[in-house]
């Protein structure tokens, strides 16, 4: 069946396609290999082949729930000593799956959202009062570190009440060094052959259990102290130790909480930050979609010093750029799906059930025939509503498909037009002009070394 599936053309007997290929960047080597291949592809690494899909046609039918389902694999699996059956690693059928995305569905309403909102903006007044005291020292400002920070912040204050205390610390929390450093390594496991892991990585295996050891003490720490202090204000850590399932009545363990708790902070930070530092790019580099975006702000804002959270979502330029943003740089950039049956992808490619393949959303969002032969251009209007209602479906996809698709997306979502509205509002973002863009990997995508200038706006406030 692997038959008709193109291939890169010249394979090592034993190693397989690994010709060419940058451990470091497996995501952009396989776009790279895309771009030759075609729709569906697939690439051998040491006797293990893996089958890609990015043509439109192929991935409206891959999200085809009837048939097929999310694949735990690659990436994802590799997570799970670390992650277990928290939502984001459990396989489909694990009980619980259901039972925590029942309890915890309810934390990501449109009545939650509202709640947070007040504490989104809270933690934004500390980047901007950071962002302030660097432009007053003349200094340039780390993009990725710093938005890294506020989503941290941002999560560990709305779902669990806690402070990691980012802003006040000139190196990373050690939280996020450890979650780095798991994330890496998760993605160097599948560039070697597994039976050799433990011997080709054994410091780095060493050093990833210490990893783990320390996120799981920052999560139990932190729920000891939510035990010891009663309840919280029905946040996420609430849901997570309180509610029950409204009709098994159910609730989740004390191990799964721990997975769970890694879970929302990992899953909920990093592809935020990667969101936010390529948008940043994006309009560092084209000022005058910069001007639009700012002059929306300015004109649904006025000077109020707090948006309220209705005043978010009225954003609508500031959300197309986010948008573009993700579709250029996806920041979760792949997703598996099995097939439920023995069935047929595309009418073309039989698979029998449980075969899987990956979803290649770079490519899939710069398939020319969805996206035009202008696909690699940076141009927020493809997101106007006239131009979304004329395009296919499945076709824009950096939250993933169906039953296991992002569970945060409108948090994230929210958390990232208000950040890039308040500043927009407050800064010129000036490119440093002998920048190049450069991605650098860790499951997740993130713009490596980008650094702003900025200038201050005077008004309004
Ligand atoms: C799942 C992307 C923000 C929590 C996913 C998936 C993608 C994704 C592609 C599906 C993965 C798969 O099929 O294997 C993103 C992007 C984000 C973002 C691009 C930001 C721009 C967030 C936030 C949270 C979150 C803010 C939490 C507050 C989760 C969880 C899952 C998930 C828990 C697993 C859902 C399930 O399987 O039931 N995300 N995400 N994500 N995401 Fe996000």
């Amino acid at each position: 069946e692997l038959d008709r599936i193109p291939h890169p053309p010249r394979r090592l007997p034993l190693l397989g396609d690994v010709l060419g290929v940058d451990r470091r960047t497996p995501l952009q080597d396989s776009v790279r290999l895309a771009r030759g291949l075609g729709p569906i592809f697939r690439r051998k690494a040491f006797g293990n082949e893996f089958v890609f899909v990015w043509g439109a046609r192929l991935v409206a039918d891959i999200a085809d729930e009837s048939r097929f389902a999310k694949h735990v694999g690659l990436g994802v699996a590799n997570l799970r000593p670390v992650a277990g059956d928290g939502l984001f690693t459990a396989y489909n059928h694990e009980p619980n799956w259901q039972l925590a995305h029942d309890v915890l569905a309810p934390g990501f309403s449109r009545e939650a959202m509202e709640g947070y909102h007040s504490m989104m903006l809270a933690v934004a007044g500390r980047l901007t009062d950071h962002w302030d005291r660097e432009l007053a020292a003349g200094h340039t400002v780390d993009v990725p570190g710093d938005m890294t920070k506020l989503t941290l912040e941002t999560i560990a204050r709305t779902g669990f009440g806690h402070d990691f205390g980012s802003f006040e610390r000139s190196r990373p929390h050690p939280f996020v060094t450890a979650m780095v450093g798991t994330l890496t390594y998760a993605q160097r496991l599948n560039s070697v052959p597994s039976p050799l892991a433990p011997l080709m990585l054994r410091d780095a295996t060493r050093r990833n259990a210490a990893d783990i050891a320390h996120l799981n003490r920052t999560v139990d720490d932190l729920v000891r102290a939510r035990r010891e202090s009663g309840r919280g204000d029905g946040d996420l850590l609430d849901r997570m130790l309180e509610t029950a399932h409204p009709e098994t009545g159910e609730r989740l363990s004390p191990q799964n909480v721990r997975r769970q708790v890694i879970t929302f902070l990992v899953a909920g930070h990093e592809t935020t930050s990667g969101a936010l530092s390529f948008a940043l790019h994006y309009l560092s580099r084209h000022p005058e979609i910069a001007a639009r975006a700012r002059a929306e702000v300015d004109r649904v804002w006025g000077d109020t010093p707090a948006p309220a959270y209705d005043q978010v979502a009225k954003l609508r330029y500031v959300r197309r750029v986010l948008d573009e943003s993700l579709r250029l740089w996806p920041t979760a950039p792949a997703f598996a799906r099995e097939a439920r049956k023995d069935t047929v992808l595309g009418g073309e490619h039989p698979m029998r059930r449980g075969a899987w393949a990956l979803v290649l959303t770079p490519m899939l969002h710069r398939d020319p025939e969805v996206w035009g032969a202008d696909a690699e251009q940076f141009d927020p209007d493809r997101f106007d509503a006239k131009a979304v209602r004329g395009r296919a479906p499945h076709t824009f996809k950096p939250f993933g498909t169906g039953a296991r698709a992002c569970i945060g997306r409108q948090f994230a979502l929210h958390e990232a037009t208000l950040v890039l509205g308040l500043l927009l509002r407050r800064y010129d973002l000036r490119a440093d002009p002998g920048y190049r863009l450069r991605v650098t990997e860790r499951l997740t995508l993130m713009p490596d070394g980008l650094r702003l200038r900025l200038g201050r706006r005077t008004a309004p406030a």
